[in-house]
């Protein structure tokens, strides 16, 4: 069902007092809302994180996960260790995986096939690069990368998905795509998976944005009828910020 989410992904920051710090102020200042509010703190912090939200609304989430089951992956996290503390939801993709970590769209596939496998929940992020967008191949890029990624799934599958689109040129750089940009992006996604499955589907899935989503910002790029949320990276790290980006929704 197609929700309104405001996520916020805390990349590689916060120790675990600051983290238990934050999740405090946010749980206590967290407005009414019937949007969802995810968190993602690192790993290391995650059990804590869910343990501390307990009685609250917000939703600890994952940042990342292995597509092996278990094994010989040294440093790496399976879905059932998410799932064994609680965590029902996984951000995959994410740009900053893709550019540094080596993340393919092949790759990506796979795991989300495993996170689908096990029940978990997705927010499956992509985005172009500066130069696509200056070459004008920004649909052409979006396209690819969801299309090799998620277009083998089942129809039954696309209700555990999220979409994120990212635009990698808005990511920590301040610079955000406006929101008629969004607006036209999103909707492009919508008629790529009507085309793909059919118009249910893609007016189910809920799409993010997320590029430098700040509270002066976030009223009017939610407002546009195709954007059901963000994705919230360096906004997310400050309580009174990413309250004030959930009460934009
Ligand atoms: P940003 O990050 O809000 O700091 O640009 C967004 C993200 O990477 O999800």
């Amino acid at each position: 069902m197609r929700s309104k989410i405001v996520a916020g992904n805390w990349k590689m920051n916060k120790n675990l007092a600051e983290t238990e710090a934050l999740l405090t102020e946010l749980a206590a200042k967290l407005p009414d809302t019937t949007a969802e509010v995810m968190v993602a703190p690192t790993f290391v912090n995650l059990a804590t994180a869910v343990n501390s939200l307990e009685s609250s609304t917000i939703n600890a989430i994952a940042q990342n996960m292995h597509f092996a089951e278990s094994g010989a992956y040294t440093g790496e996290i399976s879905a059932d260790m998410l799932q064994s503390i609680g965590v029902d939801t996984v951000i995959l993709g994410h740009s900053e995986r893709r550019a540094y970590f080596g993340e393919t769209d092949e790759i990506l596939e796979k795991k989300v096939k495993t996170a689908i496998t096990k029940n978990l929940r997705i927010v499956f992020c992509f985005g172009e690069e500066l130069a696509d967008r200056k070459s004008g191949n920004h649909f052409k890029v979006v396209e690819s990368q969801i299309k090799n990624a998620l277009f083998s799934l089942d129809k039954s599958a696309w209700g555990s998905i999220v979409l994120a689109y990212e635009p990698v040129w808005a990511i920590g750089t301040g610079e955000t795509a406006s929101a008629e940009q969004a607006q036209e992006m999103h909707a492009f996604i919508r008629k790529t998976i009507t085309e793909a499955y059919n118009a249910e589907i893609a007016n189910n899935v809920s799409i993010l944005y997320g590029g430098s989503v700040k509270p002066a910002n976030a009223k009017e790029i939610f407002s546009k009828p195709d954007v059901d949320g963000g994705l919230i990276g360096g906004a997310a790290l400050v309580a009174d910020d990413f309250v004030a980006i959930i009460k934009a929704i």
